[in-house]
C-alpha cells in the first residue's frame, strides 16, 4: 500500500503553461507575474495583490510594512505552522500566543482580548486547516485597541467568511502555494490588501527596496529578494483556471472522510462554524481523550509502516525547542492547544484520492484504534 499524505493536482495544462514561459526570455518580473496577480485580484476582490516566493515571505513583508519592531507584540495562535509566529521574530518583535477554541481549533477571540497589552501592534489570526478564523470579533478587538490584523490564510484559498472570500476583510492577508496547498506554484505566496500604504511597501521590499521610478540599482529602502519567477506564476495561473474543479474534488474527498469519521466515536473533526465555509486543505482527526500522545504517536508509526502517509499537524509552536529555549514556555501554558496537538492525526488528503482509498485509510485507522 502507498497512499501519500498529499499530492499536487497537476495536469497537462500546467505542464504546457510552464514550457510556454521557458520559450520566452521573461523568467522573472515578466507578464506572467502581472497576470497571476490579476487573477488573484479577481478571485479575492482585493484591490492590491503582490505575489512572492513563499507564504512565509508574504507574512514577513506584511509585518515589515506596518513597521513592526523591537518592543512590539504580535498576537497569534500556538496551533499553526511555525512561520505564523516566526515572522514576528524576523522583525525583532515578540510573538504572544492566545489559546484556541477547543471545537473550531482556531484562535479564541476571548483569549486574544486577554492577551492585548499596550505593546500589541498586530493580530495574526490563522485560518487553520482551511477554516476562516472568526474574524468579526477579532476585528472588533483590533479596532478598539487600534491594532492591525494580518490574516494568515495560507491554508484557506477558496474559503469564505460570512459569504465573502477570505483575504479582504483584514488589513492584509496572505496565501501560500507549497505543493500540499489547494493551488501550488511549486513554491510561492501572495499578499492581498486594500491598503495602499501596505501595498507600496510590500511591492518595493519584495524587490530589494526598489521603487517604481528608481531603476534597477536604486534602493529607496531596505528590502529583500522575495520575488517569485514567471515560471512559478504560469503554473499558478494554470492552477487557478482549474480552481473550481480543484476545490470541488477536494470537497468530495472530504465528504467521503466525514461520513466515515462521524460514525467513529473515538474520533472527532474540526467544528465548522455556520458562517464559515471551509476550503479543504488537510484531513485532520482528533483522537478522543482516552488516548494519550504516546498512543497517537504509536498510531502514526503504525499507519506509516502500512504505507499510509500521515502527520501530527500541528505540534504547538510554543513548545518548539527554540521557543522553549528563547521564551521559557512549558507544557500547560496553552492547555487547549496542547490537548489537541497531542491527539491529532493528519490523514492522506488530496483531490485525486479515490473513495476506495479513503475506505482503506479509515478501516486501517479503526483497526489500529
Ligand atoms: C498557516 C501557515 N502559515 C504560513 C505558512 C508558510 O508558507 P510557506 O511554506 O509557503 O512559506 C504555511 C505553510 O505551510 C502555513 O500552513
Amino acid at each position: 500500500m502507498n497512499i501519500p499524505l498529499s499530492r499536487p493536482d497537476i495536469t497537462q495544462a500546467e505542464r504546457d503553461a510552464v514550457i510556454e514561459v521557458l520559450n520566452t526570455p521573461d523568467l522573472s518580473l515578466g507578464p506572467k507575474l502581472a497576470e497571476f496577480e490579476r487573477v488573484f485580484a479577481e478571485f479575492t476582490g482585493a484591490k492590491y495583490v503582490t505575489a512572492v516566493n513563499s507564504g512565509t515571505s508574504g507574512l514577513h513583508l506584511c509585518l515589515h510594512a506596518i513597521s513592526l519592531g523591537p518592543g512590539d507584540e504580535v498576537i497569534t495562535t500556538p496551533f499553526s505552522f511555525s512561520a505564523s509566529a516566526n515572522c514576528a521574530l524576523y522583525e525583532g518583535a515578540r510573538p504572544v500566543f492566545a489559546d484556541i477554541d477547543p471545537e473550531t481549533w482556531n484562535i479564541d477571540p476571548a483569549k486574544i482580548a486577554r492577551a492585548v497589552t499596550p505593546k500589541s501592534r498586530v493580530i495574526v489570526p490563522v485560518d487553520v486547516f482551511g477554516q476562516p478564523a472568526d474574524l468579526d470579533p477579532i476585528l472588533q478587538i483590533a479596532n478598539k485597541n487600534n491594532i492591525c490584523v494580518i490574516e494568515d490564510s495560507c491554508e484557506a484559498l477558496g474559503a469564505r467568511y460570512k459569504g465573502k472570500p477570505v483575504g479582504t476583510q483584514a488589513d492584509a492577508a496572505l496565501f501560500a502555494f507549497y505543493p500540499n496547498k489547494q493551488v501550488t506554484t511549486g513554491e510561492g505566496g501572495i499578499i492581498v490588501t486594500n491598503d495602499e500604504n501596505i501595498y507600496k511597501i510590500v511591492v518595493s521590499c519584495r524587490n530589494q527596496g526598489r521603487d517604481e521610478h528608481g531603476g534597477w540599482l536604486g534602493h529607496v529602502r531596505l528590502g529583500f529578494n522575495y520575488r517569485i519567477s514567471d515560471i512559478n506564476c504560469a503554473l499558478g495561473i494554470a492552477q487557478m483556471k482549474r480552481i473550481d474543479e480543484i476545490l470541488n474534488s477536494r470537497r468530495q474527498v472530504a465528504e467521503w472522510y466525514t461520513r466515515r469519521i462521524n460514525d467513529e466515536k473515538r474520533l472527532r473533526m474540526q467544528k465548522i462554524l455556520p458562517h464559515c465555509q471551509i476550503s479543504w486543505f488537510v484531513m485532520v482527526v482528533r483522537l478522543n481523550d482516552d488516548y494519550t500522545r504516546d498512543d497517537r504517536d504509536r498510531i502514526l508509526k503504525q499507519l506509516k509502516e502500512k504505507g499510509i502517509g500521515c502527520s501530527n499537524y500541528f505540534p504547538p509552536i510554543h513548545l518548539q525547542p527554540f521557543y522553549v529555549e528563547k521564551f521559557g514556555y512549558q507544557r500547560g501554558d496553552f492547555p487547549v492547544c496542547e490537548a489537541l496537538s497531542d491527539r491529532t492525526i493528519a490523514l492522506p488528503f488530496h483531490g485525486r484520492l479515490t473513495e476506495q482509498e479513503v475506505n482503506t485509510v479509515c478501516k486501517t485507522l479503526a483497526d489500529l484504534l
